[in-house]
């Protein structure tokens, strides 16, 4: 497939023309609270990338620029929704390292431009579920995260992957302090993991991945709680036993390993059954859950047999 340059088709703006994409009028009118409290300077726009368009991207209008790099969490920089945005703006991302281990043939450490190089980057527009009942369509720019494991030869004792975050309190205040249990980690079945809507992100808009939006490389799994979407990755593990993730040591009644979208289960604290889409206004009604995020038909499978209740 020929690479283009994002910046020959799909300039942000065009990029919203081609999904008839208004929502830019709306924000001033009716982007709520959220947006006005926000001064109006928009996250700076980093480099273009090359993309294709990618398979599986919903039909949905994507969020504003703003919404998506405003509207974050990313607690080594902040507990608050515009933290990341206001203080990730120094954070340095280059030159970067992915250190891969454990149980796999070819373990090692790569440089950024590594892992990226042999893959075609494409566009590709998910749903984004938060736990605290909101939501966002996020235009991402990846390559399927199975692409890059099967790299590194993974061996049969491989049965989950765990990731972990760079951990630099001089960069990251947020580590200063005992919010959580530093570095971020997150984890995968390696099922999950190979699943090709699983992806690693390393752009939004055809742009580079600003910073808050965890630069320069992070995971999305859409049918997943956006919390297992761990930031600016710095190591890559193969495990044997399921690993203990960041959520899970810090609260384990309220986020299990799964966290697959359930509107089924509640969050001990509030009901997941309705979500708020982040932009739609103050006076937007909110919408159904739908159950694995709406990808149910590409990913129930994975969890036939096992008790969504149970493994939340
Ligand atoms: N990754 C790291 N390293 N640190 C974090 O605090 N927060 C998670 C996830 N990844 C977080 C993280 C949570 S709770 C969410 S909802 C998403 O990032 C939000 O960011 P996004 O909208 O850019 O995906």
């Amino acid at each position: 497939m020929k690479r283009i340059l994002s910046s020959e088709i799909t300039s942000e703006s065009n990029y919203r023309n081609r999904r008839q994409f208004i929502r830019d009028a709306g924000l001033a009118i009716g982007g709520g609270a959220l947006a006005s409290a926000l001064p109006l300077v928009a996250a700076a726009e980093g480099r273009d990338l090359a993309t294709v368009p990618g398979p599986h991207s919903t039909d949905e209008t994507p969020n504003s620029w703003t919404d998506v790099t405003t509207y974050n969490n990313f607690y080594e920089f902040g507990t608050g929704k515009e933290d990341p945005y206001r203080n990730a703006g120094d954070f340095v991302t280059a030159p970067w390292s992915v250190k891969i281990s454990g149980e796999c043939d070819k373990p090692g450490t790569h440089a950024l431009e590594d892992i990226m190089a042999p893959h075609t980057l494409e566009d590709r527009v998910y749903r984004h579920r938060c736990v605290e009942a909101w939501s966002m369509v996020v235009p991402w720019v990846g390559f399927p995260l199975g692409d890059l494991l099967k790299r590194f030869a993974p061996n049969s004792n491989a049965k989950f992957v765990r990731f972990k975050t760079l951990y630099d309190p001089k960069q990251m205040p947020g580590q200063r302090r005992a919010i959580l249990d530093w570095p971020y980690v997150e984890g995968l079945t390696i099922a999950e993991a190979m699943h090709p809507l699983t992806l690693m992100v390393v752009g939004v808009f055809g742009k580079e991945l600003p910073n808050q939006n965890g630069a320069p490389l992070r995971l999305v799994v859409p049918w997943k709680y956006g919390f297992k979407g761990i930031k600016s990755i710095v190591e890559i593990e193969f495990t044997r036993r399921q690993p203990r993730t960041s959520w899970e040591l810090s609260a384990p009644h309220e986020y299990g390993f799964y966290a697959n979208v359930n509107p089924e289960v509640d969050h001990p604290r509030w009901s997941q059954a309705r979500e708020r889409r982040i932009g739609a206004g103050l006076f937007a009604s909110k919408q159904p859950t739908l159950m694995f995020n709406g990808y149910a038909d590409e990913v129930a499978e994975l969890y036939a047999g096992l008790d969504l209740r149970k493994n939340y």
